[in-house]
């Protein structure tokens, strides 16, 4: 629709949303930087931030201005280098489960929805990484443990957003009339408060055990030094660093605010890994020349568990992995408000009702930007006519035109840019490849449906969805066979 929109209008143009509210998109790159480079001034919508908090808690992504400053974690390269096993762990058990299923039904090739089982693997991934905590949701057989259910039954629900739950978050009084949807919501968010704090007081006592065996003393005395801890996974480097005796009081996050990055790490890490994995496989699947050429590089290494240094060392492999977060950006769009006048500058001149060609734009005419993501990494005045196909060859020929487009990533704008960019992004992209490194070695994949029937919806990221069959959910149904090389 953007897209649609961007072609009729131009570049930059406003409209008119729900409630009369006056908003404005622009693919202009110099409009955009300004606006993810002044987080503190354009900030995330009210309806946003509430959206956020009563499924997520206030982590990371609801936060704003000095609360946000203090929740950062780190994702040290050093960090994520130390990870790539465990992404590669859980890649392989995957694949080992499609390979034993190939096995039981005795066939040569399976038809497999891949959705369910990406959405498992990086849960346990994120599981792992996050908090050193195995949800075992690959496990199938096994039974679901406690967050697991708690957390599956939060993210469906907020799947289900029909008008009563649109109406509720322009309306917050309807919030107290209770629901079918917000009592499941309710008990499911009381098993993870029950559960988190759990979690957090086990992390604060083998913190406090580790720091008093390094300084000889007992855990009540103990000195927490910021840098020092062998554990992995974030939470608990969230929280050393939280913890560290020599932290400024005021820097300090409440125990609330530390329980909240559980559901924050939970859903930004999850969804949207497990989002770009199946729209890779899609793309890979509708192109049996592109699929070929990344085997046959990812063949040429010698190991199964190659390290992240050498995961980056593959060049097709780097761009596979960047035209799927290009084509298929896991979430779409973004949106800001102003929270003091401003002026955003454009890099082309703009008419205005009267004709006058103006280089900015006055925050004051608008009431919120929209950040359309999708639309400017397919803008076809970057990437030429053939901005809509999967060509990962397109990263070899890059041209200057990109450099205008803001991004962590070079070239594309599904992490955004500025201070409010995703933290995550090189964790992602590392564990992406992982998993595509591991699943195109063992099987060769083809769209198991006609891929004129598979539709994207949008419910915080992308999924695939079959048209006819809209209210299964999302699937992607392709079929696999095991590589048994040429
Ligand atoms: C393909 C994978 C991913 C994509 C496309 C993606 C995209 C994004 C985008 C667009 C935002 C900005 C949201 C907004 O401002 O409303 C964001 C923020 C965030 N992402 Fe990611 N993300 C991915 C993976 C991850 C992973 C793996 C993690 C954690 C391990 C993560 C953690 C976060 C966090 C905590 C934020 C909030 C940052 C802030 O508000 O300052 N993301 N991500």
């Amino acid at each position: 629709m953007h897209e649609q929109w961007a072609k009729q209008y131009g570049h930059t143009f406003t409209y008119t949303g729900i409630l009369g509210t006056r908003r404005l998109i622009t693919l202009d790159p110099k409009a955009l930087a300004y606006v993810m480079n002044h987080s503190a001034q354009w900030q995330k919508p009210e309806l946003t931030r509430n959206f956020l908090a009563d499924f997520f808690g206030k982590g990371v992504l609801f936060a704003e201005g000095e609360a946000h400053k203090r929740q950062n974690p780190s994702f040290a390269i050093s960090h994520i280098r130390e990870l790539t096993n465990v992404f590669h762990e859980k890649s392989q058990q995957l694949r080992d489960i499609w390979q034993r299923n190939l096995a039981e039904e005795g066939a040569s090739m399976s038809v497999i929805d891949v959705v369910p089982w990406l959405g498992q693997a990086t849960l346990d991934i994120i599981g792992l990484a996050g908090f050193d905590y195995e949800f075992n949701a690959l496990n199938a057989d096994g039974e679901k443990n406690e967050l697991n259910q708690a957390f599956t039954t939060i993210t469906k629900q907020g799947q289900r957003f029909g008008m009563f739950q649109i109406a509720q978050t322009f309306f917050s009084p309807l919030k107290l009339i209770p629901t079918k949807q917000s009592r499941t919501i309710a008990n499911a968010t009381a098993v993870m408060d029950r559960l988190g704090r759990q979690f957090i007081n086990n992390k604060k006592q083998a913190i406090l055990a580790e720091a008093a065996a390094r300084t000889k003393g007992t855990a009540g005395q103990a000195y927490v030094e910021k840098n020092t801890l062998t554990t992995r996974d974030l939470l608990s480097r969230l929280m050393v660093a939280n913890m560290a005796n020599d932290l400024p009081e005021n820097q300090r996050l409440s125990d609330e605010e530390v329980m909240a990055q559980i559901p924050t790490f939970l859903i930004a890490g999850h969804e949207t890994t497990a989002s770009a994995t199946t729209w890779c496989l899609y793309a890979l699947s509708r192109d049996q020349e592109i699929q070929r050429k990344l085997r046959e590089e990812l063949l040429r290494l010698d190991t199964d568990n190659p390290s992240m240094d050498e995961l980056n060392s593959l060049p097709y492999l780097d761009a596979v992995i960047k035209e799927t977060m290009r084509l298929h950006a896991a979430v779409t769009g973004i949106s800001r408000v102003a929270t003091q006048d401003d002026v955003i500058p454009l890099s082309k001149p703009l008419a205005d009702k009267k004709g006058r060609w103006r280089h900015e734009i006055l925050h004051l005419n608008i009431d919120q930007i929209f950040i359309p993501i999708l639309c400017v990494n397919r803008n076809e005045e970057i990437w030429g006519k053939n901005a809509l196909e999967f060509r990962p060859e397109r990263w070899f020929n890059l041209t200057d035109k990109i450099n205008g487009i803001p991004g962590v990533v070079p070239g594309v704008l599904s992490f955004i840019a500025g201070p409010r960019s995703c933290i995550g992004y090189r964790f992602a992209l590392v564990e992406f490849k992982c998993l595509i490194f591991t699943l195109v070695r063992a099987f060769e994949f083809e769209m198991a449906v006609d891929p004129e029937q598979i539709i994207k919806k949008s419910n915080i990221v992308t999924r695939p969805y079959i048209m006819t069959e809209i209210e299964k959910g999302p699937q992607l149904p392709l079929k696999l066979a095991p590589y048994r090389g040429v």
